[in-house]
Formats: structure tokens, sequence, C-alpha cells
């Protein structure tokens, strides 16, 4: 694991390898493997999502437990790279289609300290996460662009990952997805005695996905 860049100044930093990159693939397929255990597909998943052009596949560690296993076990290793005292929030598995894109936002307030994991890319092409340079002052509208503010392109190998503050750094990915598709995680912890500490294990999210899954009837 190699880190780029410093998270207490900027807000965000690069991590490379944070998990090899036969563990992401293997990820991917033990999901793969697994949906079709239980007679579904990612398809099974394909919903609109509001910071996207196209139809993403989203799977919440709250519908599959491994993922939530996944999140809990990258806690004391996401600790020591941001060094706060943390605890885990949710996270998700999302894959993205070609030319998809995710417009410019900030997060809700379970996402303190946010980690976008790049699993695999379908053609093997680097799609960008661009982070910017500005804080938020809580969540706003979602946008095509970051107008004037400066922002930075970092680019991810399967394994690497970016740590930013999802709640005060506006992120997206503004270019067009140039691979078929694309697979990620998305993990989020909030900090012990912080002032969203009340997001731990978001208990929230869970009542509403598991009543979106039981109205899905999968
Ligand atoms: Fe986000």
């Amino acid at each position: 694991m190699r880190i780029e860049g410093n998270y207490k100044d900027d807000g965000y930093a690069t991590i490379r390898g944070l998990i090899p990159p036969e563990v992401a693939a293997n990820l991917f397929r033990q999901i793969e493997l697994d949906l079709s255990a239980a007679g579904k597909s990612f398809d099974t998943f394909a919903k609109p999502h509001p910071l996207s052009k196209k139809q993403t596949i989203d799977i919440s560690g709250h519908f599959y437990r491994p993922l939530t296993t996944f999140l809990w076990g990258l806690t004391p290793i996401v600790s020591e790279l941001t060094g706060a005292d943390l605890l885990p929030s949710y996270d998700y598995f999302r894959i993205y289609g070609k030319d998809d894109i995710c417009r410019v936002h900030s997060d809700r307030p379970s996402c303190e300290h946010s980690v976008s994991l790049t699993l695999v890319y379908s053609d093997g092409v680097p799609w960008p996460l661009e982070v910017g340079s500005v804080p938020v002052k809580g969540e706003g509208p979602c946008v095509d662009d970051f107008g004037d503010e400066p922002f930075t392109a970092v680019e991810m190998q399967p394994g690497d990952a970016v740590l930013y503050r999802g709640i005060d750094l506006r992120h997206g990915r503004m270019t067009p997805n140039p691979n078929q598709w694309s697979a990620h995680l998305f993990l989020f912890w909030v900090e012990r005695g912080g002032p969203f500490e009340q997001h731990a294990f978001d208990e929230q999210r869970l009542r509403s996905e598991l009543k979106r899954v039981s109205n899905l009837d999968v």
C-alpha cells in the first residue's frame, strides 16, 4: 500500500493498493457467483440514479452482508489513514455502464470519511474520480461540473482507492466511462464521539434498504 497526498491537509488522498487487485477481482466474481446461486443477476439491481445518466447496478452492504464484513474489516486501516477513531457507517457496490458519469455532488452526513475503491474495469481503462478543493457546507444540489473550483482528477487501477471527506469536498466523475462497464465499492465511516457518530452502522439506511428489497420481491 502506498499513500499519495495528505489527507489531513487536503481532505483527500490516493491509496494505491488498498487491497490487492486479485482481491478486487475476486470480490467482484464472488458477488456475481452468489447472485447466480440465488437465481439473480446484476440486472436485478439496475435502477435509475439521480447522479448518473444511465441506470446503475447498486448492491448495498445491508443487503449483501459480505460487503458489510469487508467494511468492518477495513476499519482499523482507514482509522490509521485518517488519524481518527472510526466506526463503520455503510457501504455499497456499484456498476456503472459505458459513457455514464457521476454528477458533481457532496455526500450525506454518514459519509464523514469516504473511500471510493476500484474493483474492475471491463476494458482496463482507468476512469478518474474528480475531487474539488473548496469545502462546502452541507449537501448541495448535484451539478454537471465544478465551475470555477479547482479540482484534481485521480486515476485508479483495480485495488486503488481515493480516501476523501465526502461531506466537505464535492466529487464526481465528469468524463464518460470509457469502459463497457466498471465495478466499484464505496465505503463510509464516522468518528467515534464526533458530530456524526449517530450514523454508525447506518440503522436508518438499513431499515430503508430492507424495505426496498422486500418491495422488489427479489
Ligand atoms: Fe458521493
